[in-house]
């Protein structure tokens, strides 16, 4: 997708003041446009970031830019989290207890471009935990603390102009080239970046559709929605040598755009959707995301690879297939 016309964050979304929001993968890209924007409109943003001193930079330079502007501080906070491990999202939902949480933002994510396929310290397919297992485990340890913010929200409506607590992931318009996802999430019998990241990608958009459905069954007041950011020049490319990513950079340069225009993750904080495009409007997924009985056989076989804890799980609402007879 090439340049588009683009309206400025700023006339975008709707208030976040006094909202809790996590922003997973803060420090880079699209995700630090993200919680810089949250932050200078007045929410609290949570930085779960893999690096204290990232993190830390972040909050050093966000302040400073709001002194400069006679701002007051931005509401900010480092918290790490690093989805390549397991063990460090289960300590994450752990030291976040009982607080109330408005928003989690699951953005963080990465794209092995030219290099080979490699697993986590948890066995696991490096994009599928990065990009996906971890953020489902987060998610579902999370979900007392996004329903308690409900709680709350529904007590207050009026105050918080009805304010529907969220899990917005950021997936990618690549979703389409998981088409493999059942046959080989882990892309174990063949491998290439493209389609470990696009089996992560999809599974993103099932994981949402799912645990919509299931939000709903349960009720409680919280939903989710998922959405391609746009095509935006990140740090995304990083793995490739470093010559090759200059000539990337200097070319795409002309035709994708900057993390600063792209609204995608700010303006699902605030709207409401199943999948949404770059410019926050509800589109169809690929037909694959579409499917009910992967999603559902996804929740399953995710849960049996992150181990979920139990009592974490949230129920189908409906009869459930066992994780090995995929359809
Ligand atoms: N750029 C695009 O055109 C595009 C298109 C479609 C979808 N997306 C999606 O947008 C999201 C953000 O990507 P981006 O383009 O902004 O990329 P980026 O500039 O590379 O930022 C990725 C962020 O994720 C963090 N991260 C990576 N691995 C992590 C881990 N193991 N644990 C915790 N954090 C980790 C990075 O942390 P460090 O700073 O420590 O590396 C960084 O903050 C991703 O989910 C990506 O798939 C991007």
């Amino acid at each position: 997708m090439l340049v588009r016309d683009t309206p400025p964050l700023n006339e975008i979304g709707g208030d976040v003041k006094e909202l809790t929001i996590i922003v997973t993968g803060p420090t880079s890209g699209i995700g630090w446009t993200t919680a810089a924007e949250l932050a200078r409109r007045g929410a609290h943003v949570v930085l779960a970031c893999r690096s204290a001193s990232k993190g830390e930079a972040m909050v050093a330079q966000l302040s400073k830019e709001a002194a400069a502007a006679g701002n007051p501080p931005p509401q900010l906070e480092v918290n790490l989290l690093d989805l390549a491990s397991l063990e460090s999202v289960r300590q994450f939902v752990e030291r976040w207890q009982q607080r109330p949480l408005h928003v989690l933002v699951n953005n963080a994510g990465m794209f092995n471009m030219g290099v080979g396929r490699s697993e986590t310290k948890d066995g696991l397919e490096v994009h599928m935990q990065t990009n996906h297992l971890a953020h489902f485990l987060l998610t579902l340890g999370l979900l007392p603390a996004l329903r308690k913010a409900a709680q709350q929200q529904q007590q207050q409506q009026q105050q918080q102009g009805g304010f529907v607590p969220r899990v917005v992931t950021v997936a990618s318009a690549m979703h389409h080239l998981g088409y493999r996802l059942q046959q080989d999430p882990l892309s174990e019998r063949s491998y290439s970046a493209e389609l470990a990241y696009g089996n992560s990608k999809l599974a993103q958009v099932l994981f949402t559709a799912e645990l919509n459905r299931r939000l709903a069954a349960a009720g409680g007041g919280v939903q989710a929605l998922s959405l391609h950011p746009g095509n935006v020049l990140t740090n995304v490319v990083q793995s490739l040598p470093p010559a090759i990513q200059s000539a990337y950079r200097a070319i795409m340069a002309r035709v994708l755009l900057t993390p600063e225009q792209d609204p995608g993750a700010f303006a699902a904080a605030a709207a409401t959707g199943g999948y949404l495009d770059c410019s926050a409007q509800p589109v169809q997924p690929h037909a694959l995301a579409a499917d009910p009985q992967l999603a559902a056989w996804l929740w399953q076989w995710s849960a049996q690879q992150v181990k979920l804890p139990q009592g974490w799980d949230l129920p189908a609402g409906r009869e459930e297939a066992p994780a090995g007879q995929a359809s």
